[in-house]
């Protein structure tokens, strides 16, 4: 299994170690495909600083890099075989540059060019990530300033609570898909660090450039420590958290409104549901169920990564090889799901009338009318047990004024009239009164969600112009890097 080749570029091919029966079992080379495009680029800087460093002289850097241009043109299907795709493109490279091509490979491992590769390349898919959070976001706040007025029933244990209105629970869940794209932005900026020029872990005797390389490639900063460098793996590990845990915020979203499509409330747009193969009359929420079911997939690509991170020794170990496609996977899985969300979320018809017709039911308001009474100076507690017994005596239905008054000389020995008004105990049971009342600062009354709805805008417009920074980083850094190569022509 140990024998050395040589090919017509005169070059010795180490054939020892070279897997076996366990070939394929050792390779990554088709996974890798994903990471294909940003070995180009780490590559290319990596040259760059080797000619720039004097470590490689300017003709063989020529040669190396347009060797890399006809291999980017071939396409990955058309790598020789390797281990990886770092083995591959390099074996590429020396195929069209001969032994010379070999410099290319000075100065580092493997180990932090897969590390730098795979960096580069979850950045792209965490900005696009954010990007759809941002989206849906904008979905839930335009279809919410069209519902501020719109009454809806609220729950909590899936029980009628309170009632509140289509504005306020659409922003509830943007303030959370918000929170999302923090934590995304945040995992983000601690993706975009370089592990290149630490090598195997231990560093390397040329004189090398790390703060180059990631200039070039566009990266913040540049990961100190070698060891580090190209070990850690925690930035999967931060991405695939917030990614699970904003697939858990659809899956609540996408819940609910199944549940509401379910009572009539809302009405989802006919590109957003599925029929049945064989009940005609059906129209599912299906897309929003695979929505929902897409935080299984994410928590369980969590799980997977943090178990395969959990307890390996430093530095590099091979398991590493299995840890970035649950971030891969999940990036993609939610990514999509985020999309569907917005999409489901800006088509779908809310039905304000059922949804009016039902706002007060299980005697929803109660709590208003405690309020009002606790306002008029009885005791809250006290106030709380009165509706609680008028609630009783009207067998879940809701009390009558009627009830209330007769409640309040049982409890009070005097007559309800004594602290507030007829109307206002009419105005209290009217679920739009009541959300109308409920204005402090966040409460769902129209003025108070009208208001933030602003915070909620200019919150989004901070958030765009966050992603609008860090995209035109990168671009920037890809033109700088594509006029370094270009400098070798
Ligand atoms: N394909 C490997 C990975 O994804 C690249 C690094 C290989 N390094 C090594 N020492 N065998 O992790």
């Amino acid at each position: 299994m140990s024998e050395d080749t040589s090919d017509d570029t005169g070059v010795v091919r180490r054939e020892r170690f070279s897997g076996g029966p366990a070939r394929g079992f050792l390779s990554s080379l088709a996974a890798d495909e994903r990471i294909f495009h940003a070995d180009l680029a780490v590559d290319r800087a990596h040259v760059v600083m080797l000619a720039e460093q004097g470590i490689v002289d300017d003709d063989t850097a020529g040669e190396i890099l347009q060797a890399l241009d006809d291999v980017e043109d071939a396409g990955h299907g058309a790598l020789p075989d390797g281990e990886d795709v770092h083995e591959a493109i390099e074996s590429a490279v020396i195929d069209r540059v001969g032994a010379e091509g070999g410099k290319m490979h000075t100065a580092r491992s493997r180990n932090d060019e897969v590390a730098t590769c795979i960096r580069y390349r979850l950045r792209e898919d965490v900005l696009d990530a954010v990007e759809n959070t941002i989206a849906l976001r904008e979905a839930l706040v335009d279809v919410a300033t069209e519902h501020t007025e719109t009454v809806m029933p609220g729950y909590t244990h899936l029980q009628p609570a309170q009632p509140t209105t289509v504005a306020h629970y659409l922003r509830s869940y943007e303030a959370a898909v918000a929170r999302d794209t923090a934590r995304l932005l945040d995992a983000y900026d601690r993706i975009n660090q370089s592990p290149l020029g630490s090598a195997a872990f231990a560093g390397t005797p040329f004189d090398v450039d790390r703060e180059r390389t990631a200039e070039l490639l566009g990266f913040d900063s540049v990961l100190s420590n070698s060891m580090d460098a190209s070990a850690a793996r925690d930035f999967l590990a931060e991405t695939l958290s917030a990614l699970a845990t904003h697939a858990t915020t659809l899956s609540g979203l996408a819940e609910d409104v199944i549940i509401f499509a379910n009572k009539g409330y809302v009405d989802l747009s006919d590109d957003y549901s599925s029929t049945s193969s064989i009940m005609p009359q059906k129209k599912n929420p299906d897309t929003l169920e695979l929505v929902r079911g897409t935080a299984g997939d994410a928590v369980g690509g969590l799980t997977g990564l943090l178990t395969t991170l959990k307890g390996l020794p430093r530095a590099y170990n091979r398991d590493l090889q299995r840890a970035h496609g649950h971030a891969f996977d999940a990036v993609d899985a939610v990514a999509d799901a985020t999309d569907v969300a917005a999409g489901a979320v800006a088509t779908a018809t809310w039905n304000a009338e059922v949804l009016a017709s039902e706002a007060a039911d299980g005697f929803s308001t109660a709590t208003g009318v405690a309020d009002l009474l606790a306002m008029a100076g009885i005791p809250f507690r006290t106030a709380h047990e009165m509706v609680a017994e008028a609630a009783a005596k009207a067998n879940g239905g809701n009390p009558s004024v009627a009830t209330l008054d007769a409640v309040a000389e049982e409890v009070l020995g005097a007559s309800l009239w004594e602290y507030v008004t007829r109307d206002a105990v009419e105005a209290a049971l009217d679920p739009a009164e009541s959300v109308a009342s409920r204005d402090s600062q966040g409460g769902p009354a129209p003025t108070a969600v009208a208001a933030d709805l602003e915070t909620a805008a200019s919150e989004l417009a901070s958030d765009t112009d966050a992603l609008a920074t860090r995209r035109d980083d990168l671009l920037a850094a890809a033109d700088e890097l594509r006029t370094e190569v270009a400098r070798f022509d």
